[in-house]
């Protein structure tokens, strides 16, 4: 019989490095009951079978108007002062029908064609920044990089106008306490935000521009249009689910570069050959070994069911695990070794099912071309700190760096 001691879950050591105790999780009790630390009970997923099982599975919803204490229905996405917005009715908080209507109709506007298409902007931007501090020998990463690419990335292909998007970025800093903006003032942020999309909308309806936004005010399914408030919600959703998750794919994937030198040279040299077939299996294998979600957005189950042979109830909710999953021994072959070169790497991401991340794609290329430029133009890019001295969010949703300082050579 198992004797060891449940591991302390969500302290500074479980933020620095929650591996351990997911292994002991997927071990112990793979569907594990157990309080967060704002008092809710919840249910955590971390075997890699029942995750994706889980994400997949219609009973367990999206809606947090199913949650059994919850019935005000407080959003979980962790997208922070959503709510006070009236900014719910989005992808991540809804179910099908709804969700199968709002996913075919933004499809239309966010193609992979339109995302392709922006791949020298991507360069651009990412070469402005690195310009920024090049010269210095040092930088914060997360603050001079990581943070200002997605955004102003996001910015440019909802065709938020250029001058506008410094407004933004320390709106969008101010939300999640990247940027300079005093602490606090979420909501006051976010009715920012809302207010300019509101406007901005507004204005696009009366032109017949190119950019996203106006694709998706055109966007149409048997005469169907998104209503102006499904509209700014999911510029919305677009700008702040891919915001924080892109920060923490180049922040924790320069990090995890950085701590494995081996594989980081061998990268390196690919690409001074030109061959980027290392670079696309290297960012999923980042995205697998230390991924930017931690666990996927509440689900809440709308009836008696069982997960890995556990009874949840009607009403609970359930966080699936996906750091936990990605490291599952029994899905992939010595999981906490970080391989650029793994080809059986179905990880789980960008999650699974009807609500897979939509922005795979521009986050992939950002990824791509974010790592890919920093090693090229600062090659002997290195940790300018002890890594023990780096303080990781600690949040529930994202896994990521408060601070990534680095030091090299100056050009
Ligand atoms: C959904 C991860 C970048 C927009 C998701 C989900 C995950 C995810 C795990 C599913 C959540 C769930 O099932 O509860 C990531 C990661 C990214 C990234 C790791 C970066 C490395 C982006 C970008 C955008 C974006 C750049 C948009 C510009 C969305 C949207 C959804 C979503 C709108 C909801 C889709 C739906 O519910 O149908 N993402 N994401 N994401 N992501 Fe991403």
């Amino acid at each position: 019989m198992n004797t060891a001691p449940v591991p302390e879950l969500f302290t500074w050591e479980f933020a620095t490095d929650p591996y351990p105790a997911y292994a002991w999780l997927r071990e112990h009790s793979p569907v594990h009951r157990t309080t967060l630390p704002s008092g809710v009970e919840a249910w955590l997923v971390t075997r890699y079978a029942d995750a994706r099982q889980a994400l997949a599975d219609q009973r367990l919803s999206k809606n947090p108007v199913h949650h059994a204490d919850d019935a005000q229905g407080k959003s979980k996405t962790g997208i922070p002062g959503e709510r006070s917005a009236g900014l719910m009715t989005h992808l991540l908080n809804i179910d099908p029908p709804d969700h199968t209507r709002l996913r075919r109709l933004v499809s239309k506007a966010f193609t992979p064609r339109r995302v392709a298409e922006f791949a020298p902007r991507v360069q651009e931007l990412t070469d402005g920044l690195i310009d920024g501090f090049a010269a210095r020998g040092s930088a914060d990463l997360i603050h001079e990089f990581a943070f200002p690419l997605p955004i102003y990335a996001i910015c440019d292909l909802l065709g938020v106008p250029r001058e506008d998007q410094d407004d933004l970025r320390d709106w969008a800093g101010m939300m999640i306490r990247h940027g300079k903006g005093p602490r606090g003032g979420v909501a006051r942020a976010v009715k920012k935000i809302r207010r300019y999309l509101a406007d901005l909308i507004h204005r696009k309806r009366l032109g017949d521009g190119d950019d996203l936004i106006s694709g998706l005010i055109r966007a149409s399914d048997h005469g169907e249009h998104l209503t102006e408030d499904e509209v700014v919600a999911m510029c919305f959703v677009l700008l702040f689910a891919g915001f924080e998750t892109t920060i923490n794919l180049i922040g924790n994937g320069t990090h995890a570069l950085l701590r494995h030198p081996e594989q980081r040279a061998v990268l390196q040299s690919a690409l001074a050959r030109g061959e980027h077939g290392l670079l696309e299996t290297g960012v999923e294998e980042l995205l697998r070994f230390d991924g930017p979600v931690e666990m996927a957005t509440w689900r809440y189950a709308t009836e008696d069911l069982e997960i890995g042979g556990v009874a949840v109830a009607e009403g609970d909710p359930v966080l699936v695990v996906l750091a936990a999953a990605d490291r599952d021994p029994a899905r992939f072959d010595h999981p906490d070794t970080l391989d650029l070169a793994r080809r059986d790497n179905k990880h789980l991401g960008y999650g699974h099912g009807i609500h897979y991340c939509i922005g795979a794609p521009l986050a992939r290329l950002e990824g791509h071309t974010a790592l890919a430029t920093l090693l090229t133009r600062l090659p002997d890019l290195r940790l300018g700190e002890d890594p023990a001295e780096l303080r990781w969010r600690g949040g529930l949703i994202m896994r990521g760096l408060r601070t990534l300082p680095v030091e090299f050579t100056p050009r």
